[in-house]
């Protein structure tokens, strides 16, 4: 596995045949870093799967380089899901569509609906209108950690979690932190309404503002099919608990107004919700390198980003409130 930082257009052209030729390129996106193979390629594609530890027939989220790429992927596409498209991307908005037949069960867990994102990021849309000029038609890329754990949003993070489970030609693009830092909002357009399966940048307020349609939140429900596996999601090795009875020698994330409790190891400040997203995996990644045993969150409150933050703590601490 090669890291590459800050990398030029000649070695995004080279990041893209890696992807032609079967290997695996982690790349960062405006959410999370993602591990991308061709989407259209079953083996590499499976090496996804090893390399993640993740379950077979959990589907991936295919990223193309524009709107004008949804057909390639996506048919009968509601007017509504045109809209969201046109208004959102490059962003971090992930349609749920009826598939077509090049989306194949390998990529949508034998779903009749496939996962499609334009990132808003320069080096990820370099890499996917690269790919497009070799033939490619999409790049598949679930968040680039092991399964069930926090999700990278530096390029030393996806080294930590998948360097020793990457083949010697597989890439890592190293372009910095990412600058939302939760994953993207996944909006279902296979219903008369959108359904928002999992919440992010893009809120149930910008999805209706847009659209002039009722939208519904079934956050919980969807975003790992598997029920009882949800447990073990967005999960750092420490125990994270809600709340802010951090005991002396215990993490501590909060805003930044809200005052240290005694003893306790502050492992984020942040100075807004936006702060509080983009921040908010790297301390548990800290609080992990700290050994800590326990991480104290205190939620952050209202709408919007918050509640894409309150659904990822909901998973992290199994609920769980000190
Ligand atoms: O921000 C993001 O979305 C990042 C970056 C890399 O783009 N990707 C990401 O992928 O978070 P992943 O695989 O970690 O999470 C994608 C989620 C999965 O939980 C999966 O169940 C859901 O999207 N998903 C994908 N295709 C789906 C489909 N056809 N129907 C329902 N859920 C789907
Ligand atoms: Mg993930």
């Amino acid at each position: 596995m090669q890291v590459i930082s800050n990398p030029t257009q000649g070695e995004i052209k080279f990041a893209a045949k890696a992807l032609k030729n079967g290997h695996l390129v982690s790349f960062p996106t405006e959410t999370v870093y993602g591990l991308g193979a061709d989407a259209t390629n079953e083996k590499a594609v499976d090496k996804i799967y090893v390399a993640k530890g993740r379950p077979k027939n959990h589907p991936v989220i295919v990223h193309i380089s524009s709107l004008d790429q949804l057909e390639n992927w996506a048919r009968e596409i509601p007017e509504f899901a045109i809209k969201l498209g046109s208004a959102y991307w490059p962003g971090p908005m992930t349609l749920i569509l009826k598939r077509n037949s090049q989306a194949m069960d390998f990529i949508t867990g034998g779903q009749e609906s496939v996962g499609l994102r334009v990132p808003n990021q320069h080096v990820a849309l370099a890499l996917t209108r690269e790919f497009e000029k070799l033939g490619g038609f999409g790049i598949a890329a679930p968040s680039a950690n092991r399964f069930g754990s926090v999700s990278p949003t530096t390029a030393q993070a996806v080294e930590e979690e998948l360097g020793k489970f990457l083949g010697s030609e597989d890439l890592i693009l190293d372009d910095g932190q990412c600058e939302v830092g939760v994953e993207s909002s996944i909006i279902d357009c296979t219903q008369v309404n959108p359904v928002v399966l999992r919440p992010g940048a893009i809120t149930k307020e910008m999805i209706e503002q847009i659209t002039n349609l009722t939208v519904s939140l079934k956050a919980n429900k969807s975003e790992v099919r598997a029920p009882g596996l949800l447990d073990s999601h967005y999960a750092p090795q420490a125990k994270v608990i809600l709340g802010l009875a951090a005991e002396p020698g215990d993490g501590f994330i909060a805003l930044d107004q809200i005052p240290t409790p005694v003893g306790s190891i502050r492992l984020a400040s942040p100075a807004s919700i936006e702060e509080y997203a983009k921040d908010l995996y790297q301390a548990l990644r800290i609080g992990d390198q700290l050994r800590l045993t326990q991480i104290y969150v205190v939620e952050p409150e209202g709408n919007g980003l918050a509640i894409a933050i309150r659904d990822r703590l909901a998973k992290a601490s199994s609920g769980k409130r000190g």
